[in-house]
């Protein structure tokens, strides 16, 4: 039959063919990515023994911001030695852990943060990274994708900088179409309190719009509980935490499980919620300086490189500290651990209600794509890892992190 067709149309039918493939192959990957997010074999592991999930390290105390509500970062310190950064990861490794997840301060000023994702990965680590994104390129996140890093957290807490946080979607909306095509996964967390709140709803639209997981999530207090910016409107805010709640229901990627969108709800109405902090014990913190803390709010004196498994099953306890506890990754992974059936059934269930709209947009994109063999939005928006043209609903797969 193709015989008989003119060269010009056989070319274009080869074309619209190959297009329609890619674009099957890149479905079943972003089928594959809802799920994948949790590594749930190999975390699952970690569910029955007594070794660490997971570690947030300080690459740096050093940031280039200067948050408000913030209490981690210190520009008096110097960054921390590559060589040093390498033997802490070899302990925290050896401990078992499954999880890395680099922090600071602001990671990416680390002058090697690129060698480090990639000996945490040749470690063997899943690895994510938090980032204000101000000094994100598009030559630095290839290279941090060759690198091996898998996930990337952008924070975001406003749509215009502000006296409180200049995190703002003015800077980041630019730079999102830099991952279009990277195989790091992104999401987008932001912090509400009263001056990021009249704009969180925003920040939750643009993110979930362009089909990233996005979260806002309530600010927390500093070690010695206290609040450093105001924290807003009860009310609102519960408000606010309810519609996130519902959203989530319907299967929207709001990136945090129902468990810790109930868990702020509780905070905010003051309810007791029954839990057992598993900090210090399946999760952990290592300073810039390597110093083992059990949280980011619970610091120790002990050296990373003396703790053994005992020392870090002795912190299997209820804590002190547990009620008003902000440390959400501290939360989340606590919940995991003490109901992983209840807290994995949920996710999956709200992950699997984003298949049907993955496939029917993935559809239409290629039926558009391939008559038009562009792969350019026509609207101009940003879209990340194939983004949710024109609404705000969860559609495309972009992987999810939990608390790594
Ligand atoms: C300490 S920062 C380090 C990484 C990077 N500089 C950044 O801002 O993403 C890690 C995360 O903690 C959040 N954070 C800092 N202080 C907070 C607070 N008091 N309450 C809630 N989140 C906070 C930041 O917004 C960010 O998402
Ligand atoms: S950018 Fe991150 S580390 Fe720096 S002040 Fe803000 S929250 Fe803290
Ligand atoms: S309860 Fe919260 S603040 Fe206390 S150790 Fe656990 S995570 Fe840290």
């Amino acid at each position: 039959m193709q015989r008989y067709l003119p060269p010009r149309l056989l070319r274009r039918q080869v074309v619209v063919g190959s297009t329609f493939c890619h674009h099957r192959m890149k479905l079943l990957d972003k089928i594959g990515r809802e799920f994948s997010g949790y590594n749930i074999l190999e975390s699952g592991k970690r569910l029955l023994d007594r070794k660490p999930l997971q570690c947030s390290l300080y690459v740096t105390d050093r940031c280039n911001l200067d948050c408000a509500y913030c209490t981690e970062y210190d520009n008096s310190r110097p960054h921390p030695r590559l060589d040093d950064l390498k033997k802490w990861l070899r302990k925290i490794r050896e401990l078992g852990t499954m999880r890395i997840a680099l922090v600071g301060g602001e990671p990416l000023i680390h002058p090697n943060i690129v060698e480090l994702v990639r000996y945490c990965r040749e470690l063997g680590f899943a690895t994510s990274l938090t980032t204000n994104g101000f000094l994100l390129t598009r030559k630095l996140i290839a290279e941090l994708e060759d690198a091996g890093l898998q996930v990337m957290q952008i924070s975001v807490d406003r749509m215009t900088p502000s006296a409180i946080t200049k995190k703002s979607f003015k800077t980041i909306l630019p730079k999102l179409d830099y991952f279009r095509d990277s195989k790091i996964s992104l999401h987008i967390t932001g912090v509400i309190c009263a001056d990021t709140l009249p704009e969180s709803q925003a920040v939750l639209e643009t993110g979930l719009a362009r089909g990233i997981p996005t979260e806002v999530r309530l600010v927390h207090a500093d070690p010695l509980h206290r609040f450093r910016v105001d924290r807003g409107r009860r009310e609102e805010l519960e408000r606010f935490i309810d519609s996130m709640i519902e959203r989530k229901r319907r299967g929207e990627k709001i990136h945090t499980s129902e468990a810790i969108l109930n868990y702020q709800r509780s905070l905010l109405r003051d309810e007791h919620v029954e839990w057992t902090c598993m900090a210090g014990y399946k999760l952990f913190f290592v300073s810039a300086q390597g110093k083992f803390w059990i949280c980011s709010m619970v610091h120790t004196d002990k050296h990373i490189m003396d703790v053994t498994l005992d020392d870090l099953y002795a912190n299997y306890r209820k804590k002190s500290c547990q009620k008003g506890c902000g440390v959400y990754c501290a939360v989340s992974a606590s919940l995991l651990v003490e109901k992983p059936a209840q807290v994995l059934g949920r996710e999956i269930v709200a992950r699997a209600k984003r298949i049907p709209s993955t496939v029917r947009r993935s559809l239409t994109r290629d039926a558009h794509e391939a008559t038009h063999s562009t792969i350019t939005n026509p609207n101009g928006t940003h879209e990340v890892n194939g983004g949710a043209k024109g609404s705000p609903s969860a559609d495309d797969g972009v992987t999810l992190r939990q608390s790594v």
